[in-house]
């Protein structure tokens, strides 16, 4: 089977950091040819076009799309936002690569499905369709490599404590003492350009990633604290509170509902974890809390000047 056609990519508009925009980047940055998929044309399908992508359009949840944007690529990283079509769009996408041929599906999964069975599944409806998902690709006999991360830096910590570490330095999040070991999506990007850029070594793999420590919130809170240079310190709230807060801020039901399993597992231990596919699969090391908050600092409301510590001290 020739494969010197496009790579695709689903979801590649995303917000900045999200997986498909990275992959795109860093897949074009290695002269590879890229096909970029997007839900409409925007700003953002304009700025991947202007870096060197070609730009379709379509909708995972139309198998028409989906025959249109797929036909000519052999290679294709499959991921799109948390939604409840998400199991339709895998099995739609596993059904056109059937019937097309292709050499390589990437396929975005979640951490949690490596502890799911058929008797212990968790109450999230995304996290159960990554993990019938994942079945479905495995009886399609299609060549699939899964990509299992843990909770995103990008995707998560930023949106979700951004705004209350800017205003009140405070990490506010119904985590529990729960451990927990977030991954850059910077990284999982790099794993699955690698991955794309020569897939035959890695096919039928699981790679489960995560950062480079597991620890509890006050841990993680230490982290942004000297990446911020002051003190940034973790709450425990209310995980009722949290949800009406999610509600309030307009989050669908099906996005709600996970983020909920998610401070419940946290808070059981269940995001206690640590897996070296970052490494294994790039030769670099996953990168830390600390790393990540420096790198976005201004996001975080900025890093403190040292200067009127040094004084004080004086
Ligand atoms: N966030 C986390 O902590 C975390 C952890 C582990 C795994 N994951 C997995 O990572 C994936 C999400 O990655 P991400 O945050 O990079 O994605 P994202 O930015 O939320 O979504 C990527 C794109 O999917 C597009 N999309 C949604 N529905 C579509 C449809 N029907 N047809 C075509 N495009 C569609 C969206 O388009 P528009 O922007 O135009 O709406 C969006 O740009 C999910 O599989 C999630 O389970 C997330």
């Amino acid at each position: 089977m020739a494969d010197n056609g496009s790579i695709l990519v689903t979801g590649a508009a995303g917000k900045l950091g999200a997986v498909g925009r990275t992959v795109t980047g860093l897949l074009l940055d290695r002269g590879l040819a890229v096909r970029a998929m997007v839900r409409r044309e925007d700003d953002r399908a304009a700025a991947l076009r202007a870096a060197g992508a070609e730009v379709v359009v379509g909708d995972l949840l139309e198998p028409a799309d989906v025959y249109r944007v797929v036909s000519g690529c052999r290679r294709v990283y499959f991921g799109m936002s948390v939604s409840a079509g998400y199991l339709e769009a895998t099995v739609i996408m596993a059904a056109v690569a059937r019937e097309v041929g292709m050499n390589a599906l990437i396929n975005m999964s979640q951490m949690t499905v490596s502890q799911m069975s058929v008797q212990n599944t968790t109450s999230s409806p995304q996290q159960r369709q990554h993990w019938l998902s994942e079945q479905a690709l495995a009886w399609s006999g299609l060549p699939v490599v899964t990509i299992r991360p843990t909770v995103f830096l990008e995707g998560f910590f930023l949106p979700l404590t951004g705004p209350s570490v800017r205003d009140r330095s405070r990490i506010e999040l119904p985590f529990g003492r729960g451990k927990t070991s977030p991954v850059a999506t910077a990284d999982v990007a790099r794993v699955i350009a690698a991955v794309l850029a020569d897939p035959a070594p890695h096919l039928g793999r699981i790679y489960e990633l995560t950062g480079p420590r597991s620890q509890d919130m006050d841990g993680v809170a230490r982290e942004y604290s000297d990446a911020l240079n002051h003190e940034v310190t973790y709450a425990d709230i209310p995980p009722k509170d949290w949800e009406q807060g999610l509600k309030k801020a307009g989050l669908p039901e099906h996005l709600t509902h996970h983020l909920v399993t998610m401070a419940e597992l946290n808070r059981a231990g269940r995001y206690d974890r640590m897996a070296d596919g970052v490494e294994r699969v790039t030769g670099r090391r996953a990168m830390s809390v600390r790393e990540f908050v420096s790198l976005h600092a201004d996001e975080f409301g900025g890093r403190r000047s040292s200067n009127k510590t040094a004084n004080t001290r004086i």
